[in-house]
């Protein structure tokens, strides 16, 4: 009686150490899997999707929804953007482009993190080591957020416009980061200033004159030094996966 369940007991534990062993064989497998497909073919792999999805959401959840949100979709006070649109400030979110910001971060203080231009505050250029730039006075601002306006195709006083789009061009040298049609630089994360899409604020003329008054430079940690390999690569892929259409296999 006594050796019977004994026995009993060894095959439980032999049993759930199988079973245990063989997921964790299965995730070493999966993990390596990830990492060896080219990342750019792994849209096509459901099987890796749906592993990346189930290890990263958890690891998005504790670690990155406190400012993307828990849906992903940003958060315009802090200027943390909305992950699941087709809006990058970065590349042109490929899971590659993905995986480096997350591994680098952005202004991140990482020697390879993002951070080749910042927003300077034109009206106080200089301040907190922001770029030097030629100060510009309320009125001139006001002009700029008209001359936005009329770009987004939104009422605008179109005198104002006509003198904002000569500053956009002169003495703001705003074509210098965000090009000369206004539709930004992902090399740069300069954002596009033509669409209706906002990093910061609601896009209300006080939200943009706010942005040109006081800068802007917002930061993403580097997680890197914290996710292995693997899972940096399965977070990208589960940014990817909600802010892409995905083949049908
Ligand atoms: C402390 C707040 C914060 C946390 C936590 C955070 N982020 Fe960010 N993230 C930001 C901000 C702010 C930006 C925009 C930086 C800028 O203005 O260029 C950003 C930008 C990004 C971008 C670039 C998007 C684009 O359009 O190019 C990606 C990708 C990203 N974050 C992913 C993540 C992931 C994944 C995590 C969790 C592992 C995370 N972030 C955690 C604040 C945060
Ligand atoms: C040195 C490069 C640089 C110059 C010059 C520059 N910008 Fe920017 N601008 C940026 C960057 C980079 C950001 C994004 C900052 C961030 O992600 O935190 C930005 C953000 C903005 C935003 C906020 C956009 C949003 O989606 O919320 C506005 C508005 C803006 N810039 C307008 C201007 C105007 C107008 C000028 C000229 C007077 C100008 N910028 C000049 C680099 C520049």
């Amino acid at each position: 009686m006594k050796s019977s369940g004994i026995r009993w007991t060894v095959a439980i534990v032999t049993l759930l150490a199988l079973a245990g062993g063989s997921a964790m064989a299965r995730r070493v497998y999966l993990d390596a899997a990830l990492l060896r497909a080219p990342p750019d073919a792994i849209p096509g792999r459901r099987d890796l999707i749906r592993y990346a999805q189930g290890v990263a959401e958890p690891v998005y959840r504790s670690h990155c929804a406190s400012c993307h949100g828990a849906d992903l979709r940003g958060d315009p006070v802090r200027g943390a953007p909305n992950l699941a649109d087709s809006d990058w400030l970065y590349g042109g979110g490929s899971i590659s482009q993905i995986q480096q910001t997350i591994t680098y971060g952005i202004r991140s203080g990482n020697p390879k993190g993002r951070s080749l231009a910042s927003m300077p505050a034109f009206a106080h250029p200089g301040s907190e080591g922001r770029e030097k730039v030629n100060p510009l006075t309320p009125g001139e601002i006001d002009d700029l957020v008209e001359f936005l306006f009329s770009v987004e195709n939104r009422p605008a006083d179109s005198a104002a416009a006509a003198r904002g789009a000569l500053l956009y061009s002169d003495k703001g040298v705003c074509y210098d980061c965000h090009s000369r049609d206004a539709q930004g630089d992902q090399a740069i994360g300069a954002p596009n200033l033509g669409d209706s899409v906002w990093l910061y604020g609601d896009g209300s003329r006080r939200a943009v004159f706010n942005s040109i008054a006081q800068g802007r430079a917002g930061a993403c940690p580097a997680w890197g030094q914290r996710f292995g390999p693997a899972l940096l690569r399965a977070v990208a892929v589960f940014i990817y996966a909600k802010s892409h259409p995905l083949p049908a296999t």
